[in-house]
C-alpha cells in the first residue's frame, strides 16, 4: 500500500533516522536567518573553537565527548597505526602519476580491506579496529600517493605530531608551522560530517549489505569525488584561475549566464542551506583570512569576494549563497596542497562521519531496497537480428 511519489534526488525523502549530526535554518534575535550545523548536538562553531579533530571524530562515532583518558588512548591508538603496509605502497606505486588522488584514494581504501578479516556482524572490537585503521591510514594514503606521483618515496609518519600536523608533515616533507597545521585540524572538524549527503547515503547504502568498513568508505569516496560534492573545492579555485583579475567577475559571470542561463557557480547552492550562507564557509573564510595575515595575501581572495558581491546580485533573490566548498580551496592553496588534493582533504575529515553512519545503520540494520518507476514498455515481440534496422 505503498504509494511511491518520485522525488527527484530524493528531496525532502528520510533515508534514515539519525543521532549524529543536524543541518537547519533558524533565524536569529535580530531576525536575520543563519545556518545551523551540529555535530551530536554541539554547534560546530564551538568545536572549531575548542575541539580537536580527534576528539571530534570520537564525538561523531562513539556519541559523546571523550574523557581525558579516553581521548588520549584513542589518539595514541590512532598514532600507532599510522603506517601502511609496504604492499599498498607498492600497489599505490603501480598507479599512473597522472591519475586523480581520489581515484588512488578509492582503491587504496579498498586495497586496506583485504588486509583484515571481514566479519559479517561486526563485534565491538571488530568495529573500533577498523575506526581506528580508517582514520589513521586514510591521510597516510593520501600523502604516499602525492610523493610517489612525484617520484619520492613516502615517509614515515612521525609519532610526536599530531593528526592534522603529521598528515602536513607527510605530505610536504616539512614540519608544518603550528598555526598552519591547527587550521588545517579545524578543516577537518568543519568536514567531519554533514548529515544525508550523497556520500554518507552511499555509505550506509553499502554498510547495509553488511559490506565490510573498508569497503562502505571506499564507495563513499568514489560517491564524494564528483564536482557536485566534494570535487566542487578543485573546480572553485580553476574558476577563479580563469576569471584572473577582480575586473573581469562580472563580465564572466555575464558571459556564463549568456551561454546558459541555468549555469552553476561552482561552490554555490546547497540542497539545506537555501537562502543562507553556509556556516561552514564563514568560519572557512576566517580562516583563510588568518592564514593570508601570516602569510600573505592572496589576489584570488579578491576574485572571490567580488564573485561572491556579484553572484549574490543575480543568485542571492533565489536562495544561493557560498557553500563550504567557496573557501575551502583557498585555505588549502595557502598551505601549498596541490588543487586535485582539495577532495582527498575532504575525504580524510568525512571519513568520522561515513564510519559514525557505519556504525549507526548496523545499530537498526535494514538493507536499502528502495523502488522505482518504471517508464518502459511491456510484453514486446523478440526480434531476430537480422530482422531489425
Ligand atoms: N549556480 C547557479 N545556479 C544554481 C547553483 C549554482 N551553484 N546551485 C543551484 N542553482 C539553481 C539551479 O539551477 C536551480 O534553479 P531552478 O530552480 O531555476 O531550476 C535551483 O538553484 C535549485 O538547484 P538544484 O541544483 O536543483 O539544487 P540541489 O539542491 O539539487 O543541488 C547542489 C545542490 C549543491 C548540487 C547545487 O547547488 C550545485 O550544483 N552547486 C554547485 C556545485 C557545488 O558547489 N557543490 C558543493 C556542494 S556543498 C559540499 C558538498 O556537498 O560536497
Amino acid at each position: 500500500d505503498l504509494k511511491p511519489e518520485y522525488r527527484p534526488g530524493l528531496e525532502g525523502v528520510p533515508a534514515a533516522k539519525s543521532s549524529i549530526s543536524y543541518v537547519g535554518i533558524q533565524t536569529t534575535e535580530s531576525g536575520n536567518k543563519e545556518g545551523v550545523l551540529e555535530y551530536r548536538s554541539i554547534p560546530i562553531q564551538s568545536l572549531a573553537a575548542s575541539s580537536n579533530f580527534v576528539e571530534t571524530a570520537f564525538l561523531l562515532i562513539w556519541g559523546r565527548l571523550p574523557t581525558q583518558t579516553e581521548l588520549t588512548n584513542f589518539s595514541t591508538e590512532i598514532y600507532s597505526h599510522r603506517r601502511i603496509k609496504y604492499r599498498i605502497k607498492d600497489m599505490m606505486k603501480c598507479f599512473p602519476e597522472t591519475g586523480h588522488p581520489m581515484d588512488a584514494l578509492q582503491a587504496s581504501a579498498a586495497a586496506l580491506g583485504l588486509f583484515y578479516s571481514r566479519h559479517a556482524l561486526p563485534n565491538q572490537d571488530y568495529a573500533r579496529q577498523a575506526v581506528i585503521r580508517l582514520l589513521a591510514k586514510i591521510p597516510t594514503m593520501v600523502a604516499a600517493f602525492q610523493l610517489m606521483r612525484k617520484g619520492n618515496d613516502a615517509v614515515l609518519p612521525r609519532d610526536d605530531l599530531d593528526y592534522a600536523a603529521n598528515f602536513l608533515y607527510m605530505l610536504t616533507e616539512k614540519e608544518p608551522d603550528p598555526i598552519v597545521a591547527k587550521v588545517m585540524d579545524v578543516c577537518l572538524i568543519l568536514h567531519a560530517e554533514h548529515t544525508m549527503n550523497a556520500s554518507t547515503f552511499s555509505a550506509r547504502v553499502t554498510a547495509s549489505t553488511l559490506a565490510d568498513p573498508y569497503t562502505v568508505i571506499a564507495s563513499a569516496v568514489g560517491t564524494l569525488a564528483g564536482p557536485l560534492h566534494g570535487g566542487a573545492n578543485e573546480e572553485v579555485i580553476l574558476m577563479l584561475k580563469q576569471i584572473g583579475t577582480v575586473a573581469n567577475v562580472r563580465p564572466y559571470v555575464e558571459q556564463c549566464l549568456e551561454s546558459d542561463p541555468k549555469y552553476k557557480f561552482m561552490g554555490f547552492g546547497h540542497r539545506v542551506y537555501k537562502g543562507v550562507k553556509d556556516p561552514r564557509a564563514m568560519i572557512l573564510q576566517d580562516l583563510a583570512e588568518q592564514l593570508f595575515q601570516k602569510f600573505g595575501y592572496d589576489p584570488y581572495y579578491d576574485v572571490a569576494l567580488e564573485l561572491e558581491r556579484v553572484l549574490e546580485e543575480y543568485l542571492g533573490p533565489r536562495g544561493i549563497y557560498p557553500n563550504v566548498d567557496y573557501y575551502s580551496g583557498l585555505v588549502y592553496r595557502k598551505m601549498g596542497i596541490p588543487a586535485d588534493l582539495f577532495t582527498p582533504v575532504f575525504a580524510i575529515a568525512r571519513v568520522a562521519g561515513w564510519l559514525a553512519h557505519w556504525n549507526e545503520q548496523l545499530e537498526a540494520n535494514r538493507i536499502y531496497r528502495p523502488t522505482q518507476i518504471y517508464t518502459g514498455e511491456h510484453q514486446q515481440p523478440y526480434m531476430a537480428i537480422g530482422d531489425r534496422e
